[in-house]
Order: structure tokens, then sequence, then C-alpha cells
């Protein structure tokens, strides 16, 4: 991948390659959403990088978003984990919202493990399950490649029909089943938020086949296909969408229900990675 040396791309890449131990290699990428960040906990030999620290990185806002990256190993894997990311409802452009993804690109990371904190429009799912992301709907009226391409990064037109890994995700059943874990499988609306769906958003976007709604994943998603990554998308469902119960949403019960079921993740994460091929 050549990038002429002053793309900011390249120039955090060389910032982070320089932090990081001289023998460390990391091919998985793991992005912690909402309340998911104690995964990080579980990497050893850790090593944590503000975000502030690097080039180009813009600042986190978001509450349960502590902006740091840390290199580190889980279940014996060298892994570089974003705690924190950027969501479009801070005021983010969507560029910068991918500028993470492309810097772990430059860095070695061939395959990137998403995860997010969403709410559950079919009805047949309950909060504190998992669901492994099949495909997606962007609804966030963006998109992160508008612009000139960087053809170093990938072409211009490109194939979304297998976004989301298919053998990522036949690995991550067998997981699950091994961690005797409730996983679903669906698909994932993305909007812009900060607030919460309307009922009446929530009743369309059942019909325009949507299972669960959150408010990021999809940007990043697109930047790393276009850069070639093969992806999983895992969604923490912490609460029904709007108007499937009566239940009044706010972020801090959202917050409250990722923690309780943070473990979970953290489990078929961490047997995720330990059955990943090098
Ligand atoms: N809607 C949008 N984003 C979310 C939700 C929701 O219900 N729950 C967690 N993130």
């Amino acid at each position: 991948m050549s990038l002429p040396p002053d793309d900011p791309h390249a120039l955090a890449a060389e910032f982070v390659r320089r932090w990081l131990p001289e023998t460390f290699r990391a091919r998985t990428g793991i992005i912690l959403g909402s309340g998911l960040g104690r995964l990080g906990g579980a990497l050893t030999d850790a090593i944590d990088l503000a975000y502030t620290e690097i080039p180009g990185f813009v600042c986190s806002t978001a509450p349960g978003h502590r902006g740091h990256l840390l290199a580190g190993y889980l279940a014996g894997q060298p892994v570089l984990c974003l705690q924190g990311r950027f969501h479009r409802y801070e005021g983010h452009s969507f560029s910068d919202i991918v500028f993470p993804i492309r810097m772990l690109r430059l860095l070695g990371v061939k395959r990137l493990l998403l995860t997010n904190a969403a709410g559950a429009i079919n009805t047949t799912y309950k909060p504190g399950e998992l669901m492994l992301i099949a495909d997606h709907i962007n609804l966030m009226g963006g998109n992160p490649l508008i612009g000139p391409n960087n053809a170093a990064f990938g072409e211009r037109f490109f194939d979304m029909g297998t976004t989301y890994t298919p053998a990522l995700r036949a690995l991550a059943k067998v997981c699950a089943a091994e961690q005797g874990l409730c996983l679903r499988e669906g698909v994932y609306i993305a909007v812009t938020g900060p607030n919460y769906e309307t009922p009446a958003e929530i009743r369309a976007f059942r019909v325009l086949g949507a299972d669960a709604v959150g408010m990021s994943t999809v940007p990043e998603a697109i930047a790393a296909r276009h850069c070639g990554m093969d992806i999983l998308g895992i969604s923490l469902l912490t609460n029904m969408a709007a108007g499937v119960t009566d239940a009044v949403l706010s972020g801090s019960e959202v917050l409250a229900a990722s923690d309780r079921s943070a473990e979970a993740m953290e489990r078929l994460i961490t047997a995720l990675v330990r059955h990943l091929p090098e």
C-alpha cells in the first residue's frame, strides 16, 4: 500500500509503529463500542496510547468510549484494540470516523472485529443477546468514501455483496455454541442519532428488513471493505427499539445494559480470536 509519506493516515501509522514494540505485528483489529471498553482489560501485556497523542485522530466525546488504542494479546494472539470510536452525532466527519480504520490497515491489520450496542427491532430478540451482523442498511445520509478516491486504499467502485465475511460469521457461530451463548443473526440499520428513534421509524425500519438499529459501525465497515479487510460485526442488543415496549429509552440505561452483558461479548470475542487463523 503506497501512500505519500505526508498522508495523514501514513503519519498516524508511522507514529503508532514507533510506539509499538518492534516485534509486535497484529493482523486483527477490534473496535469496542458503547460500554464494551472493558474487553480491553482482558488483553495481556497491553500497552495503551491515548487518541489525543495520535496525529490525525479527533477526540472521542461519547459516554462509554474511553479513547485509547491498546496493543496486546487476546487468547495469545496479538491484537490492536480501539477502545472507543467516533460517531457522526459528535459532529465528526465520516472521514474522521474512519481514520482509525485506515490507520489500522496501514499497520497491517487485515481483519476487523466491530462491536456495538444496538436496539432490537426484531421482536423475537431480547435485550442482553448478541447479534451477528449479516448485512447492513446505511441510513446515515453519508458515506466516508465520497470525494476523491484514494486508490492506495481501494477501488472507486467495489462490491458490498459480502461485507461481513461469511467464514468469520461461521466461526463466530461455532464459538458461540462452544461458549453456550445465544447468538442471533440479522440486519443492522445505521442512523446518525443522537436521539433514539420514534416508534414510527422503528416500524418503518422493520418493513425495510432491519433487525437492529444503532448509530455506528456502518461507515467503518464501508471503509474497511474498501481497503480489503475481512469484517465481523457483533451487536450487543441493549434494549428493545422504540415503541416495541413502553420503556423510555435513555443513554444511561443503554450503557448500564451494555455493562451488564459485556461479559458475553468478551467471551465470544476471546473465543473467536483464539480460533482465528494466523
Ligand atoms: N437506537 C439507536 N442506537 C442504539 C439503540 C437504539 O435503540 N440502543 C443502543 N444503541
